[in-house]
């Protein structure tokens, strides 16, 4: 496994699941993306135009979550903060309203249920927002998970089921003609493998000793994440996840049990660039508050930013590649921690040679080389 962030590390438990020997190598495994990420999970309230077959793939990994916590919690002996609260959507101005209506539209279209309500009803549902509200939707089905307690969750089951961690990065492909053998490290070492799953996130479009038709066409996507807490005497401050339109603008707050209340995140095309910038973090605080004007009174205890995996379709690429012995489970962009439990799922099919489920198929990385996929059928 090269990369051990929540994607590379559900992979590694699933496998082992399965009975396959798995070794992981990442320079500190339970970091990545997910370790800046709000952990929404939300394919409903985050559906976009032109998505509807990353949108099945999005829910049924969604449906997985509850028995897929329950297992990990078990296998691991720690919670993960999964929480089944439900999300509002909400418009700040009269063009917000719009542009959520368009959203409410797309997702009748798309069969899902998701509820209408006034500006009045939302502040009744989270007395906090602003009074000039103009309106949201009410998803009942949208909930979070804590990303941090999610993948120390996985480290430590993927420990307890005998994954072996080298704790260096893979910087080469190690192949034998066609066939991928495992890889080589920064320090030198070498890894062989009998199957090998790139899953290293935005660093998966980087590493040497591929054909450039097979390295994923991933980049990095810089999101800005604000953490704040909410002192007990002030919760509830949210009882769930407020994501909302403001002038135009997205933002999310997400309230977790334990009072940290998440805000997030921007979205920059800045290549590596993980630079916490005043006019980030300005932009996130403008719109939070905003929403909600009372944040301004709750300390801000943290100021992070990551790179999301994003690929051109931003979907992930999942499956067995043109080279024999190669995978990839990479691409997740914005639904990394979401798409976690079908990944692993998917993942590990592969691995053990069966077929991935339907809604997995429209997503081989083999869409992106099309003529090795002619060569290869
Ligand atoms: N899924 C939320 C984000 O990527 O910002």
């Amino acid at each position: 496994m090269i990369g051990g962030g929540v994607i590379g590390l559900v992979t590694a438990w699933r496998a082992a699941r399965r009975g396959l020997s798995v070794a992981v190598a990442d320079p500190a495994p339970g970091g990545g993306a997910a370790r800046a990420a709000a952990g929404m999970l939300a394919p409903v309230t985050e559906l976009h135009h032109g998505e509807q077959e990353l949108l099945a793939l999005n829910l049924a990994s969604a449906r997985r979550y509850p028995a897929f916590t329950a297992e990990l919690e078990e296998a691991a002996g720690r919670e993960t903060g999964y929480r089944a609260c439900g999300t509002l959507a909400v418009a700040f101005d009269a063009d917000d309203r719009a542009h959520l209506r368009e959203l409410h539209l797309l997702q009748q279209r798309c069969g899902l249920e998701t509820q209408w309500l006034t500006g009045r009803e939302c502040r009744r549902l989270e007395p906090m927002l602003a009074p000039g509200v103009q309106g949201g939707l009410r998803v009942d089905g949208d909930h979070q998970t804590d990303p941090r307690r999610l993948t120390g969750a996985l480290l430590t089951a993927c420990e307890r089921a005998g994954t072996v961690f080298h704790r260096a990065e893979a910087v080469r492909i190690v192949r034998n003609g066609d066939r991928v053998t495992g890889a080589e490290l920064a320090d030198g070492s070498r890894v062989t493998a009998g199957q090998t799953v790139l899953a290293a996130g935005s660093f998966s479009g980087r590493l040497a000793g591929l054909p450039e038709e097979v390295l994923p066409p991933v980049r990095p996507v810089k999101g800005q994440i604000l953490r704040l807490r909410v002192p007990a005497a002030y919760r509830p401050f949210l009882s769930r996840t407020v994501r909302a339109v403001v002038r135009g603008g997205q933002v999310y707050l997400v309230p977790r049990e334990n009072g940290e209340l998440v805000v997030g995140a921007t979205t920059e095309e800045l290549g590596w660039d993980t630079t916490v910038t005043a006019g980030g973090v300005y932009e996130l605080l403008r719109d939070a508050h905003e929403l909600v004007p009372g944040i301004t009174e709750l300390p801000l205890v943290e100021t992070t930013a990551g790179l999301r995996p994003g690929s051109p379709d931003n979907a992930p690429l999942l499956g067995p590649t043109a080279l024999p012995g190669l995978h990839t489970a990479t691409g997740h962009h914005r639904n990394g921690v979401l798409l976690a439990p079908l990944t692993g799922d998917v993942m590990a099919e592969v691995l053990t040679g069966g077929r991935p489920p339907a809604e997995a198929l429209p997503f081989s990385p083999l869409r992106f080389s099309p003529s090795l996929q002619e060569q290869s059928t």
